[in-house]
């Protein structure tokens, strides 16, 4: 059975991925990620606003500048919140690339285009495989068009893609008009993956306390439904790779992810949940369930229920909507 799969250039022994989370926070963590068999290993993010400030301070310490942080800094956590900084970040993505013998993909969180992108290139300098941007943006100022959202995206992603020289692979939000559209233009400025899709963390309400919430939930398996939409969709019609993130709990999720399209499934609340060693668990339910319905391959799996591929691509349209309305027959029985 060959398992293999291409992901951004890089080959991987199989598809399954372990995306950012604190897992990814110390060496020790990284090694028990690769030890327990993560394909490729994505780190924890690095935000914008963190080298910014640690620029700011090292201007500051030069003499540079008054260290007075900028107004859109002061709603972030002070950099001692965080255990790891922009350097400590490169000297993990240093050693990491050294001791273990998967990729290591360096993850950026940023939103604007100046100031941090030489950071990007010291990823790469410092040993990662490929870089992951998450572009978690968030207009809550409504005078904000969605043209100059969707601009903003394409100008992040044109800086990083033409800064380094590894592929650059788009965490991106569901929340467009047309997805499609948009995922092409980051492919056009120089995105050689997209990974669908970023999970956007929704405040809460405590309503006896009246405080917002930021509470973070490990996700459950009917959350892939999103992500499988729109790599089925976009499986075959666009020239870059496919990760799929969000919802993974099981061998189900994967082969899911895999029939749609993806050239990678990516899982965090899985083994924040089980611990590292539940990738074997995953790679194993995957091996079994192929050799159950005689798939040789992962190649021959992907996009074999594809938009393009499906016996019935009407059932991703909005015809098939008005179809499901009528056919509810009640809550499901456990
Ligand atoms: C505790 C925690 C920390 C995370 N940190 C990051 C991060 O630093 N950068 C990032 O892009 N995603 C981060 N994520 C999102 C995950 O990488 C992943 O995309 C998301 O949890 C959905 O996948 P899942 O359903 O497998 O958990 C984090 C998720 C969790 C639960």
């Amino acid at each position: 059975m060959n398992l293999s799969t291409r992901y951004l250039g890089l080959e991987l022994k199989h598809p399954i991925v372990a995306s950012s989370s604190p897992q990814s926070k110390s060496l020790d963590g990284i090694r028990r990620l690769a030890d327990a068999g993560a394909a490729a290993i994505t780190l924890f993010s690095l935000f914008e606003e963190q080298i910014r400030a640690e620029q700011e301070r090292i201007e500051f310490l030069v003499g540079k500048t008054t260290y007075s942080s900028a107004e859109s800094l002061n709603y972030f956590p002070d950099a001692s919140a965080y255990t790891v900084g922009p350097g400590e970040y490169l000297d993990l993505i240093y050693q990491a690339s050294r001791e273990v013998e998967v990729p290591i993909i360096g993850s950026l969180n940023g939103v604007t285009e100046h100031g941090w992108i030489d950071y990007a290139r010291d990823m790469v300098d410092a040993g990662a495989s490929a870089l992951e941007l998450n572009i978690f943006f968030l207009p809550v100022d409504i005078d904000v068009s969605s043209e100059e959202v969707e601009a903003q995206y394409v100008r992040v992603v044109e800086a990083v893609s033409g800064a380094v020289r590894v592929p650059v692979t788009v965490k991106l939000s569901p929340y467009f008009s047309s997805p499609g559209d948009i995922a092409r233009r980051l492919v056009g400025a120089g995105a050689q993956g997209l990974v669908l899709f970023n999970r956007f963390y929704q405040p809460d309400f405590d309503i006896e306390n009246r405080v917002v919430e930021s509470r973070l939930d490990l996700s459950q398996p009917s959350e892939i439904r999103l992500p499988l939409l729109w790599i089925s969709v976009l499986y075959g019609q666009i020239g870059c790779s496919l990760g799929a993130t969000t919802g993974v709990q099981s061998a189900t999720e994967v082969v899911k992810y895999l029939m749609a399209g993806a050239d990678a499934v990516m899982t965090t609340s899985s083994l924040l949940r089980n611990g590292e060693g539940y990738l074997a668990t995953l790679l194993d339910g995957l091996q079994a369930w192929m050799t159950d319905h005689q798939f040789e391959s992962v190649e021959q799996m992907k996009g074999s229920m594809s938009l393009k591929h499906c016996a019935e691509p009407e059932a991703f349209v909005r015809s098939n909507y008005l179809k499901i309305l009528q056919s509810y027959a009640g809550p499901r029985q456990p």
